[in-house]
């Protein structure tokens, strides 16, 4: 892929924050994701790739826009898979909380599992604890790997948990150890993108979320030299069906970073809805609003911060703002 498509992929997650942050507040999630996926595939038209959707809203049958399968950009340049979630962390706008993005994946053709819309054991670090991480190890015993690969004691070592009654376990081993913890109600892929920014103050993140959230932020993880590995859970035999439609055979496997996303050919960019550890949210002015983008290419491993001023006047047609 070209460089010249990050900042095309940027402008993707821009018009997802921008026409989804009208809704902050609002108590009315399927709005606030519903305004962000319909800006997300009007920008997605605007651009030179022949894009399928390999991770999105859903199966054709249950979403409009953004579906498994869907094919998106222009047709013409290169052949690439998209992982999309135009609002990561619904309930987060809804009751106007910290830590919404929009975000997205970019990579070459056939190279981001096709992860199933169900959940999956996660542990995630940043680039400093690369190798110190694994699935088959106790939670115990990867605290202490990171802690000694980070250089930092075990009890200045900040691990990011969803707040969820399947972690009582994690978070009590967690605790006895000595490590802080921080509990997050929703949006498990912004902690796993932040472990990767020592300023970030999140070192390792654990537990069991949404798998296509997993690949999101296997992307960002690939691009910046970090580790990352996932397990998927699959609640029944449904379940187990779907991931073998998808290619996945073996449900229990251990998924390393290279079986997330199996390219250095990767885009991954994020923009903040409402604050976060990494982003700042979309504010709204007079005349204007500003947004904050994160672009990474895993092709140099360049990461860029985007401020951006998006002017009501000159807003382009497909940036709705209909909050
Ligand atoms: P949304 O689909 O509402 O954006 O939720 C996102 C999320 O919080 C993810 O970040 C996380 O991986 C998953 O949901 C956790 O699922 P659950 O709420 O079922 O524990």
């Amino acid at each position: 892929m070209d460089r010249e498509l990050a900042l095309e992929f940027a402008r993707v997650t821009e018009a997802a924050a921008l026409n989804s942050a009208r809704w902050m507040g609002k108590g009315d999630k399927i709005a606030a994701d519903d305004a962000a996926v319909k800006a997300m595939r009007a920008m997605f038209d605007t651009i030179n790739i022949e894009g399928t959707v390999v991770i999105g809203e859903g199966e054709m049958d249950e979403a409009p826009m953004l579906y498994i399968g869907e094919k998106v950009g222009l047709g013409k340049g290169p052949k690439v898979d998209i992982a999309v979630d135009p609002l990561e962390g619904t309930n987060l706008v809804a009751k106007g909380m910290n830590g919404s993005i929009a975000v997205l994946a970019v990579a070459e053709e056939n190279c981001l599992l096709h992860a199933p819309d169900m959940y999956m054991e996660k542990i995630a670090v940043g680039p400093g604890a690369k190798g110190a991480i694994s699935l088959e190890l106790s939670v115990e015993e990867n605290v202490i790997n990171v802690a000694k690969a980070l250089g930092k004691n075990v009890e200045d070592l900040t691990i990011v948990l969803l707040d969820r009654p399947r972690h009582e376990k994690q978070i009590k081993v967690i605790r006895q150890l000595g490590a802080r913890i921080k509990l997050i109600t929703d949006g498990d892929v912004s902690p796993a993108v932040a472990t990767a920014f020592p300023d970030s103050g999140v070192d390792m993140v654990m537990g069991i979320g949404g798998a296509p959230e997993g690949v999101l932020a296997a992307a960002a993880l690939r691009c910046m030299g970090g580790d990352m590995q996932g397990r998927l859970i699959p609640e029944d035999d449904v379940d187990i069906k779907r991931a073998q439609k998808l290619g996945i055979d073996d449900i229990n496997k251990i998924l390393t970073l290279d079986d997330l996303v199996r390219t250095d050919d990767v885009i991954f960019a994020a923009t903040g809805i409402t604050d976060g550890e990494m982003l700042k949210g979309v504010r709204f002015y007079k005349d204007r609003a500003t947004t904050h983008t994160v672009v990474m290419r895993g092709q140099t491993g360049t990461v860029r911060f985007i401020e951006a001023q998006h002017y009501f006047a000159k807003k382009p047609k497909y940036v709705k703002m209909d909050g």
